[in-house]
């Protein structure tokens, strides 16, 4: 059958290994979905050296490819939660054509518009890089727990942070040393003050908390506090009370005199070593749910870095090639419950 036809926008990190993974398995893709997935055409602002882009149309405006090439599906891998990202997811929606991105900050500001969008020109979008890199946590959350009523979803959601903090933890070393390895190791974002702040951890919670309890949560309601001022002293008198000092994500569920509240947090937190979180180390992300009928979930995996994230961006294109499609949020935008309130006082993520 017709090949996908796929439009890139982005060849960094992730866009790098996105393209590595669709050659290096062509033929498998290929015999999974009974259909070639083809890379159409690519942007960024210059032909990096050294990816398998041979014969393929070559853009340096993606406002230019997204508007004029002939695909089936965009994979917006640029980043940003606006400016030419959200331009470029927009304009191919309106186009009717699909979308896969990797873009937490995105989502995190902009998901249930895109996916309300989407709906109206009969797209999909899928964002399962957005969240735990390799791992399959959005699937996870929309789907294979959609029978729960999830009242918690919390998790180490930052690859260089916690590579930061269990890199401190195991040498001795102090933040700002770690900090440059990270980013040397392609895990930081563009800005490593979206890693360290909390900020990237709050865009992934909050995309989270609105896949697991099924409503919109804002960003806004992401209390927000990151790991700058925890110091190898820190971590080491956590060790001595039987602790690991960990950036987590957490997003409670409860009722308030007879309405939904929810309650998401960003901190540098205590972990008993006992709790399945608190040996996660290096760029390792892990997903905590508790759902009433399940019990308690845990996903762990590689959460940063071209090849785990491209895992994700071409599981989405997968599922879009197989036609396994349906609404960004597991449900019709409409049907999602509305938006809940957030405990006073809630601070600003970003
Ligand atoms: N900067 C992010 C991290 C990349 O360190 O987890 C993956 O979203």
């Amino acid at each position: 059958s017709s090949p996908l036809k796929i439009a890139i926008a982005g060849l960094g990190t992730v866009g790098g290994g996105t393209v590595e993974l669709l050659a290096g398995h062509a033929d498998l893709l290929a015999a999974r979905t009974g259909r070639r997935l083809e890379l159409v055409a690519a942007a960024a602002l210059e032909r990096p050296a050294g990816l398998p882009l041979d014969g393929v149309p070559f853009y340096t405006d993606a406002r230019e490819m997204t508007r004029d090439a002939d695909y089936d599906v965009l994979i917006e891998l640029i980043g940003g939660a606006n400016g030419i990202a959200l331009d470029v997811v927009r304009a191919a929606l309106e186009r009717g054509k699909h979308v896969v991105t990797a873009n937490k900050a995105m989502i995190a500001h902009h998901g249930v518009e895109l996916a309300r969008l989407a709906e109206l020109t009969g797209a999909n979008i899928g964002f399962e890089a957005s969240v735990g890199g390799g791992i399959p946590v959005i699937k996870a959350l929309r789907e294979g727990l959609a029978a729960n009523r999830v009242t918690k979803v919390m998790g180490i959601l930052n690859g260089t942070c916690n590579f930061i903090l269990s890199t401190m933890q195991e040498t001795g070393r102090e933040f700002a040393d770690v900090l440059a390895e990270a980013q040397a190791l392609g895990y930081a974002e563009a800005d490593p003050t979206f890693d360290i702040d909390g900020i990237d951890t709050a865009h992934k919670l909050a995309i989270l908390a609105s896949l697991a309890f099924g409503m919109p949560v804002s960003i806004d309601a992401v209390t927000c506090e990151g790991i700058r001022h925890v110091s190898a002293l820190d971590i080491r008198y956590a060790a001595e009370l039987g602790y690991r000092i960990k950036l987590l994500g957490v997003a409670s569920l409860s009722e308030i005199n007879g309405e939904l509240a929810t309650d998401c947090r960003v901190y540098p937190a205590m972990v008993p070593l006992g709790f399945p979180l608190a040996h996660v180390d290096g760029p390792f992300n892990a997903v905590v749910t508790e759902g009433d009928f399940v019990g308690r979930t845990v996903l762990e995996g590689r959460g940063a870095g071209a090849h785990p994230t491209a895992s994700a961006v071409v599981a989405d294109l997968i599922d879009l090639a197989c036609g396994r499609v349906g609404p960004a949020f597991g449900l019709p935008v409409d049907r999602l419950e509305p938006r809940p309130t957030a405990p006073r006082g809630a601070g600003r993520a970003a």
